[in-house]
């Protein structure tokens, strides 16, 4: 069984033949209609639950868009509205699960669910974000950092702002595929210790990004934040904005990634994510050739 659970739980070997299998599926797509099928099927009379605890709108679209490319059929289910959200375990809900479908992407709240959901399923559990991972957007955004600047190994990548859930993922994929990551944030918003040594921390912002050839930043609040630490976090993560300024410290030719969704002219400006040095959608766009990647890796005997 294949699950796509984090990207420190994948092995490198894995990881590179689905991002290098990534670009190949797209570069074998260019210019054909979205609705169009793929040439093979590798997932003709396959089913696909999609289950979201949390709102998408770029997961959500991507997963589903891609099973329909390679001929399978999905389910989007809220959490919610499935007796999950109503006192059913987890563990009985992947067994239910695994008699009807043949692969199964969760969005969740804790981590535990996740893992609950991959331990009891006989079907592939796909990782579509927790509170603490999101391996499938830093698969992209590999993926789209490739595509513009060749191969990460050895390059120094940095992220701005709050140590988060996409900032944990960054730092697996930064040992995972050889790159050098600095966290550049305030100590309150420090990435969890299970993440120390994966990356190194410099508090002025400015310093960070010498010689960087990416600059990450995301939304200040994650949908796990309460929203009465708004204010809060506001305030502390006000002098890592990641503006024209910041971005002339680095590499001329630096690029700019958010995962999105942004709150323009908070966390990012406009100037910046809109500028040519900003890759944003292409990142989304990535989403779906990378998970289409991960969905054939899971199903690949
Ligand atoms: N980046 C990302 O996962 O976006 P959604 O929340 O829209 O899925
Ligand atoms: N850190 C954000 C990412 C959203 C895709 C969140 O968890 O809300």
């Amino acid at each position: 069984m294949k699950h796509f659970l984090d990207i420190h739980t994948t092995s490198q070997e894995d990881l590179r033949a689905i991002i290098d299998n990534a670009a190949a599926m797209k570069t074998a797509r260019a210019g054909r209609p979205r609705g169009a099928l793929d040439a093979d099927q590798p997932l003709k009379d396959h089913m696909v639950a999609l289950i979201f605890e949390k709102p998408s709108t770029r997961t959500r679209v991507s997963f589903d868009v891609g099973v329909r490319q390679m001929g399978g059929q999905t389910m989007v289910l809220s959490g919610a509205d499935m007796q999950l959200g109503h006192g059913e375990t987890i563990a009985d809900t992947a067994r239910v699960l695994s008699r009807y479908v043949d692969l199964i992407m969760i969005r969740t709240f804790e981590e535990a669910t996740l893992l609950e959901m991959a331990e009891y399923a006989t079907v592939p559990v796909i990782n579509g974000l927790t509170n603490r991972t999101h391996p499938c957007q830093i698969m992209a955004d590999v993926m789209t950092f490739e595509e513009h600047s060749g191969p990460i190994r050895g390059r120094k990548v940095v992220w701005s702002g709050d140590g988060n859930n996409v900032f944990a993922s960054f730092a697996h994929a930064a040992k995972q595929f050889g790159f050098d990551l600095t966290f550049t944030g305030p100590p309150p918003l420090d990435p969890e210790p299970a993440l120390d040594g994966l990356y190194t921390i410099e508090r002025d912002p400015a310093k960070a990004v010498e010689g960087a050839d990416l600059v990450v930043t995301d939304t200040w609040v994650s949908m796990h934040d309460p929203q009465s630490a708004r204010e809060r976090r506001h305030n502390q993560l006000r002098g890592y904005q990641v503006n024209a300024e910041l971005m002339a410290q680095a590499r001329p030719d630096a690029l700019f990634m958010h995962c999105l969704p942004a709150h323009r002219d908070d966390e990012a400006t406009s100037e910046v994510m809109d500028g040519p040095n900003s890759v944003i959608f292409d990142e989304a766009e990535n989403r779906l050739h990378a998970q289409k990647a991960i969905m054939r890796w899971c199903l690949e005997r």
